[in-house]
C-alpha cells in the first residue's frame, strides 16, 4: 500500500485472530507513537503495553464499547499529563500506532474509557494523570460482524462512511 492507501483503507478493526504479533511489529508501533511531534514537543504520553488475558477481559470491562479489547492481541493504553494540548497531542500518536500498525497488516480499534476508575485501579496510574482510552491490536478476522457490541453498527454510530469532501471543505472563506 502507498501511505495514501494506508490512511484511506484504514478502519476499525474489532475482531482478531489469534495470531500474535511479532515483538518487531510491537515494537515498531511503539516507536510510530514515540516519533509523534507535540505541541512545545512535551510529549504528554506514556503507553502501557497490555497483553496478559486476563487483564485484557477486566480492561474490556472499563468502557461501553470495549468489548473488542477481550479479543485483541495487544492493548496499548494511553496515559496522558494533563497539558493544554494533550488531546490533540495524544490523537496524533494513536493515529501514527495505528497507521504503522496497519501498515503491517495490523488491525486496531479505540476504547473509550468510560469507567475510568476502574480502569486506573486495575493498571496501577498515578492519579494525577489520564487515561481517557485504549487502543487494541491484532490480525483482523476475515469477515468481520459489522456489529458493535451486538448491535448493527448504524444503530451505534453517527455515519459509516465518510461525508463527501463537498460538505466539509471550505475554499477561502467558510
Ligand atoms: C476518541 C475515540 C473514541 C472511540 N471509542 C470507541 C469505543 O469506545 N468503541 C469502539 O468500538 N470504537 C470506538 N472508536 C472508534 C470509532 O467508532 C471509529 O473511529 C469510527 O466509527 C470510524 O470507524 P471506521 O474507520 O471503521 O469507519 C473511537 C474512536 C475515537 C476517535
Amino acid at each position: 500500500m502507498t501511505l495514501f492507501e494506508t490512511i484511506t483503507r484504514l478502519r476499525a478493526v474489532r475482531y482478531f485472530t489469534k495470531r500474535r504479533l511479532s515483538d518487531e511489529t510491537l515494537t515498531r508501533i511503539l516507536q510510530a507513537g514515540r516519533w509523534t511531534g507535540s505541541a512545545k514537543n512535551v510529549e504528554p504520553w506514556h503507553f502501557i503495553v497490555i497483553r496478559d488475558k486476563d487483564t485484557l477481559n477486566k480492561l474490556s470491562k472499563c468502557g461501553r464499547y470495549a468489548s473488542h479489547i477481550s479479543g485483541a492481541d495487544t492493548a496499548i493504553v494511553i496515559v496522558n499529563e494533563r497539558s493544554h494540548f494533550a488531546s490533540f497531542d495524544i490523537g496524533r500518536a494513536s493515529q501514527n500506532m495505528m497507521l504503522a500498525a496497519w501498515g503491517e497488516g495490523v488491525g486496531s480499534c479505540i476504547a473509550s474509557l468510560h469507567y475510568e476508575s476502574q480502569a486506573r485501579t486495575l493498571l496501577d496510574v498515578p492519579e494525577n494523570k489520564d487515561i481517557p482510552i485504549e487502543i487494541s491490536f491484532g490480525y483482523p478476522l476475515p469477515n468481520q460482524p459489522l456489529t458493535i457490541e451486538g448491535r448493527p453498527r448504524e444503530e451505534v454510530l453517527a455515519n459509516i462512511s465518510r461525508r463527501p469532501l463537498k460538505d466539509l471543505v471550505h475554499w477561502e472563506k467558510w
